[in-house]
């Protein structure tokens, strides 16, 4: 393991595909390390491209510009932030021998689409999970609920992400609507829905699950302290960690993100997300990646998730406690649909001395894009909590 000097020919490259704000901080890790970085996106200006040493703008969903540029900038290490992605394209590239793909080529393809990664973890793995059924036709739909998947169902297109063309079914008559919402939703037009029974869960994680190289050698899995988060819209709005929970429904979901993670294989960070009730446990989905709810370990770990990964993806020594008692992320929203807004109140946010903030730096708000964290610490995951979302209401978002 040997790590070269950026912008020279001994240079340690890695490319990230995505480059919003957990690229971003993958990145700084990454430059903390010595590696030269290359960061893409689909526009200009990501967050991620603005603290990179290379910045380009293609479409990653595009197989021929993704293999173009990775033949031109030559990384030795790919690590997507997003799933979509050409991923046959990067399967071809691990086939190849041109790069390593973090954690797998496979991993990608299996979580880009709901459906592999929901028949994998049920039906290879036999874990737990809601009743699902995939239908590609509004009365396949119909079907699915009234014959087994029940009331209250919901309904995701197959690929997509952050809650988009997702809806909650509680009687016949919205299936037409839920129908509709997904086809529009969804980010390719038209294709395949998963409907999944609504689990009436406590409450839900995400484990942060490392899959690192120990010092013989050997890749050895680490556990983060449990995340919990709240969700509005299918999108995360604060989390918090450690989120309580008894010793039995912790080793469940250990074991369960044990078997996810062992199968997707390689090295690097993955956020499983799980639905907790009492003992019992589900498995929901997993990001081969950063989690967003995993930002508060920016606030929470000697390591964090960002850190972690960069560390796993080189190859390098690895610990995943806990630096303080509890601490807390909440989001920040751009409120408004403009470019290069601006922000007020940073300063009230940050009378708080166990806060900081994050500002992504992106070029254009909307109004549900999320523009920032506010992170802080505390003595209880609930002192935490009030005071991240008390700093994050401070932070407004105006006109540039
Ligand atoms: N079967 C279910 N039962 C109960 N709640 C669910 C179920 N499926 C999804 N949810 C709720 O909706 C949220 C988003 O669902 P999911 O994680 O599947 O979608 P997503 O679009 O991938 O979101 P993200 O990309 O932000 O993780 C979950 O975190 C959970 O709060
Ligand atoms: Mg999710």
């Amino acid at each position: 393991m040997k790590i070269g000097t950026p912008l020279s020919p001994s240079a340690t490259r890695i490319m990230l595909l995505g480059s919003g704000e957990l690229g971003k901080e993958v990145i700084i890790a990454l430059q903390r390390l010595g590696v030269e970085t290359i960061a893409v996106d689909r526009y200009q200006n990501a967050p991620g491209q603005q603290v990179a040493h290379h910045a380009h703008v293609i479409n990653m969903a595009d197989p021929l510009a993704l293999r173009r540029l990775i033949e031109q900038e030559k990384p030795h290490i790919i690590v997507p932030e997003i799933e979509a992605i050409a991923t046959d394209a990067l399967a071809q590239v691990e086939a190849d021998g041109i790069a390593e793909v973090i954690p797998t080529a496979r991993a990608t393809q299996l979580t880009m689409n709901r459906e592999g990664i929901r028949k994998l973890a049920a039906e290879a793995l036999n874990l737990p999970t809601s009743r699902y059924a995939f239908a590609e036709t509004l009365n396949e739909l119909r079907m699915a609920i009234d014959g087994g998947v029940g009331y209250p169902c919901i309904v995701k297109p197959v690929i997509s992400s952050s809650g988009k063309g997702q809806s909650t079914i509680n009687e016949p008559e919205e299936i037409e609507k839920a129908w509709d919402d997904a086809m529009s939703g969804g980010r390719i037009k038209g294709g395949r829905v998963i409907v999944e029974e609504m689990i009436e869960f406590d409450f839900e994680i995400t484990l942060l699950t490392l899959r690192a190289r120990s010092r013989s050698g050997e890749i050895e899995t680490h556990f983060c302290a449990p995340i919990g988060h709240r969700q509005i819209n299918g999108d995360y709005v604060e989390s918090w960690q450690p989120q309580a929970m008894s010793p039995a429904a912790l080793q469940r979901a250990q074991e369960i993100a044990a078997a996810v993670t062992g199968n997707l294989g390689g090295r690097g960070l993955f956020g499983v997300e799980l639905f907790i009730k009492g003992d019992q446990v589900w498995f929901s989905e997993v990001s081969p990646r950063p989690h967003d709810t995993g930002m508060v370990t920016m606030s929470s770990q000697h390591q964090n998730e960002f850190e972690l990964h960069a560390r796993a993806i080189l190859g390098l020594p690895v610990s995943v406690g806990m630096s303080v008692t509890a601490a807390a992320s909440a989001v920040i929203y751009g409120a408004m649909n403009e470019g290069a807004i601006a922000f007020e109140g940073v300063d009230a946010a940050l009378q708080d001395p166990q806060c900081e903030l994050r500002l992504f730096g992106k070029p254009e708000a909307f109004t549900q894009r999320r523009m920032g964290v506010a992170l802080a610490y505390g003595d209880s995951a609930s002192d935490a909590r009030y005071r991240a979302n008390r700093a994050a209401k401070q932070v407004t978002p105006v006109k540039g």
